[in-house]
């Protein structure tokens, strides 16, 4: 916060993060300030692939946004408070909503590949929290509610937007894995016993932080590939990125519109 703060006196409206693939998005953005995660107090350099790891403050579709080009997991050892440090940061920068993206793979039979998804709720299944070992003062609520974890005008207003831009936009239940191998067909079978539809390694921790700090939430997963267990094909990352990069302009198309209608 200090760190931008010193730089740019911008106060985004929403934030935007990027998942696996979708990296290319923040170079839309009118840009006033681009920070490497790596000079971010509480971030720590992005190493996953198809993430670059860094924020980009700016305009687009006239809107003020922070853009995450990639984010942290905690497969990749961090803990979950530094993975969720981007809606801590989005929150003191001012900006009151937050539009998180991943990529996932299919649970339910019904989905399609390369098709978008409204999550509508979510599991997480990380046996992380990013508010577990507050210090004292940074607890603002020390149960905080979880009735509703996405914000239902901006699910409304993505569901506007899709339907605008002629994009088919599946809705459903994600479930947030640690990771970083991929499932067993068992826990894929589980994961559907157990009501979710798609399955990633991320999201679910900033949700959480997110909801903590009050800002309105939304995510929207690509469903890149079959789940383990419902395709004979063994899933290996560069399909998964190929099928995220592949659905970029759906995307975009969808970011675009849902920002252009986003209440003021
Ligand atoms: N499992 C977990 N994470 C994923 C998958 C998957 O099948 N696809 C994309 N991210």
């Amino acid at each position: 916060m200090a760190w931008i703060r010193a730089r740019t006196a911008f106060q985004p409206e929403v934030g935007v993060v990027l998942g696996s693939g979708w990296g290319p998005l923040s170079e839309l953005v009118d840009a006033v300030l681009i920070a490497e995660y790596a000079v971010l107090p509480g971030f720590a350099p992005a190493t996953a692939p198809g993430h670059l790891g860094r924020l980009v403050l700016g305009e687009l579709e006239g809107r003020r946004v922070c853009v995450f080009d990639g984010r942290l997991h905690a497969y990749e050892g961090h803990s979950a408070g530094a993975v969720a440090a981007g809606m801590r940061l989005l929150d003191e920068l001012g900006a009151t909503a937050c539009l998180l993206t991943n990529a996932a793979g299919i649970v339910n039979r019904r989905l399609r590949p390369g098709r978008l998804m409204l999550i509508s709720d979510q599991l997480n299944l990380t046996c992380l929290s990013p508010l577990a070992g507050r210090r004292p003062h940074e607890v603002r609520d020390p149960f905080p509610d979880m009735s509703r974890p996405f914000d239902p005008q901006l699910l409304a207003t993505l569901r506007t937007a899709a339907l605008a831009e002629g994009l088919a936009l599946e809705e459903g239940v994600y479930a947030g894995v640690l990771g970083p191998s991929y499932e067993t067909p068992a826990e894929v079978e589980f994961l559907r016993r157990f009501g979710a539809d798609a399955v990633g390694m991320s999201t679910v921790l900033e949700v959480i932080a997110a909801r903590e700090r009050s800002l309105g939430t939304a995510a929207v997963a690509c469903l890149t590939n079959l789940a383990s267990g419902l395709s004979p094909l063994p899933l290996r990352e560069e399909d998964v990125l190929r099928a995220a990069t592949g659905a970029l302009p759906q995307l975009e198309a969808l970011v675009r519109s849902f920002l252009r209608r986003l209440p003021a």
